[in-house]
């Protein structure tokens, strides 16, 4: 029989590229609150982690899938500093109440993000460090990761950051709206981290369950949480320095002639960001045998797909 694999999230950056690679494994179901995307003509399951338990258990053990990957999650940083609840619900709560219903669950694949470390030290974050997050969207996170962890046995968490993709709202794609449409521009230096192709995460997970099929321990065996980011990094500055060359050669019309650097301090944001994002990925490479492009690599890949 066909494995089944449910995406959550299937709109967001992540959860669309998901839908493009899952199919090999099995029969893929694109789970989302209502149908935004394509989903690559997968079939859809209406999936909102604002219903009630009982409504999301039925409609899991009805579906009774044998693989959940979990791109869904309440993302905007700000807003979740005045909507804790509804972020609680999204990041904490549902991600296991998911595992939870499913009587056939082989694997369970995760993700979260580098806000739930905040470390006061400038060096790659690994997974063991402190965890401290500066903001509510970290904290909610950080408690759905722990409470997968101390309830379920096959979770494989991967922990991202600054992640982009062709669609969504995201810093590459802004600044590329920004630079067609202003003349002058200013950037924080001094927060650092790694930009994250979505395509690259969706082919980490392809690689995942790809081990998983010949494997039935798998998922019990590497149970727990990855770094897993684009090599390298950089700060949002020069990231936006390369983003305008790679506009220029691949020809985008821009009116941008002056980035200016700036402290992060200069432009405060509702919920606080952390300084250091990096993340030291050698476990998702010595353990699960994964490795990543570096990030100028994917920006570059990235800027071929928009021609
Ligand atoms: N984006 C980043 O820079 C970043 C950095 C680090 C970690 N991460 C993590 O990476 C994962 C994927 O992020 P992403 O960039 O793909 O995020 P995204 O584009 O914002 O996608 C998140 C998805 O979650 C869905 N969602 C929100 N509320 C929901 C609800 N009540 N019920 C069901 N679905 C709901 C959204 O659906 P709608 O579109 O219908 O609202 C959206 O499609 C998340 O776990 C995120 O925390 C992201």
């Amino acid at each position: 029989m066909k494995n089944k694999i449910l995406v959550c999230g299937a709109d967001g950056q992540v959860g669309q590229k998901l839908c493009s690679y899952l199919n090999h494994f099995g029969q893929v179901y694109a789970g989302s609150k209502s149908k935004k995307t394509s989903h690559y003509g997968l079939p859809h399951i209406t999936l909102d982690f604002a219903k009630t338990d009982a409504e999301i258990s039925q409609i899991i053990q009805e579906l009774d899938p044998q693989y959940i990957v979990n791109a869904a999650a309440f993302t905007q940083v700000d807003l979740a500093e005045d909507q804790e609840k509804e972020a609680t619900r999204i990041n904490t709560i549902v991600p296991s109440l998911l595992a939870k219903a499913s009587p056939s669950l082989k694997g369970f694949i995760h993700f979260s993000t580098d806000y739930v470390y905040n470390p006061k030290h400038n060096n790659p974050i690994s997974e063991e460090e402190e965890k401290n997050p500066c903001n509510i969207y970290g904290k909610t996170k950080l408690l759905g990761d722990e409470k997968l962890l101390t309830d379920f046995n096959n979770v494989i968490i991967l922990r991202t950051s600054w992640v982009y993709g062709q669609q969504g709202k995201n810093f590459v794609n802004n600044m590329i709206d920004y630079g067609k449409k202003n003349t002058r521009l200013t950037v924080a230096n001094d927060q650092w981290g790694a930009p994250t192709y979505a395509r690259d995460l969706g082919l980490v997970v392809f690689a995942i369950l790809s081990r998983a099929m010949d494997d039935d321990k798998y998922f019990l065996t590497k149970k727990g949480v990855y770094n897993c980011c684009n090599e390298g990094h950089t700060n949002w500055y020069e990231l936006a320095l390369k983003i305008f060359d790679l506009a220029k050669i691949y020809k985008i019309k821009l009116k941008l002639n002056e980035i200016i650097p700036v402290a992060s301090s200069d432009s405060p944001t509702r919920a606080l960001r952390p300084k250091n994002s990096r993340l030291n990925i050698s476990k998702l490479n010595n353990v699960l045998k994964i490795e990543m492009p570096s990030w100028e690599t994917s920006l570059h890949q990235f800027f071929d797909t928009l021609r």
